[in-house]
């Protein structure tokens, strides 16, 4: 089962990738599940000029991501709060591409350097994946001081990380798998 992992941030100096690199690790080390990261930073995408469906030269890293996310059992989000919402880098992303995204499972983990770890940001995606008919599930993770909870190469600080992790990634993996064999069921039909 393929569960691609997206790093909400371009910043300079970006903390999102402790976060990224952490669950990437943890999901790696799940039985049946592979996985990838994808970074903003690396595809390099002009601000959203059209869809990738309606592109006639898009770029390699878009055509990757589409193919990446149109194969996903289900995606991971990790994101940074900006002024109450999540970065437009994201949101770049996410606009790029459209039936790419229906019925996904998408698992929301959202941090900050504050007290809230991020509440703000995870609520405002959740309407935004809604309308792509994906389906952001109940467990969410936030991360509050995160320059504390982990370091730059994405090691908790705190080992009690991980056991919310594996659990906030476990809701994902069931609801992948029930997805999928619902999918299989209704031979995506409807
Ligand atoms: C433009 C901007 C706006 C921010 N707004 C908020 C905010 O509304 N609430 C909050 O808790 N933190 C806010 N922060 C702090 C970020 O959550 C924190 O810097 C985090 O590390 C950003 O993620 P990044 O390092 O991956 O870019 C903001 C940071 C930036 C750069």
């Amino acid at each position: 089962m393929y569960i691609p992992i997206l790093i909400g941030s371009l910043r300079r100096g970006r903390n999102t990738p402790r976060l990224a690199h952490f669950l990437h690790r943890r999901l790696a080390a799940v039985d049946g599940v592979e996985t990838d990261l994808f970074d903003p930073k690396e595809m390099n995408l002009p601000v959203l000029e059209e869809r990738l469906a309606y592109l006639d030269d898009p770029p390699a890293a878009l055509v990757r991501f589409g193919a990446a996310i149109d194969r996903a059992a289900g995606v991971v989000i990790t994101t940074p709060e900006y002024n109450s919402g999540y970065p437009a880098a994201l949101k770049n992303l996410i606009d790029a591409l459209g039936p790419e995204w229906r019925r996904k499972p998408i698992a929301i983990a959202a941090h900050s350097v504050g007290a809230f770890g991020g509440k703000s940001a995870l609520q405002a995606l959740r309407p935004v994946l809604t309308n792509l008919g994906a389906v952001p599930i109940p467990a969410t993770m936030t991360v509050p001081h995160i320059d504390k909870a982990f370091s730059e190469t994405g090691d908790a600080l705190d080992e009690a990380f991980e056991g919310r992790a594996d659990r906030f990634l476990g809701e994902l993996v069931w609801y992948a798998q029930a997805l999928a064999a619902a999918g299989e069921v209704t031979n995506g039909s409807s």
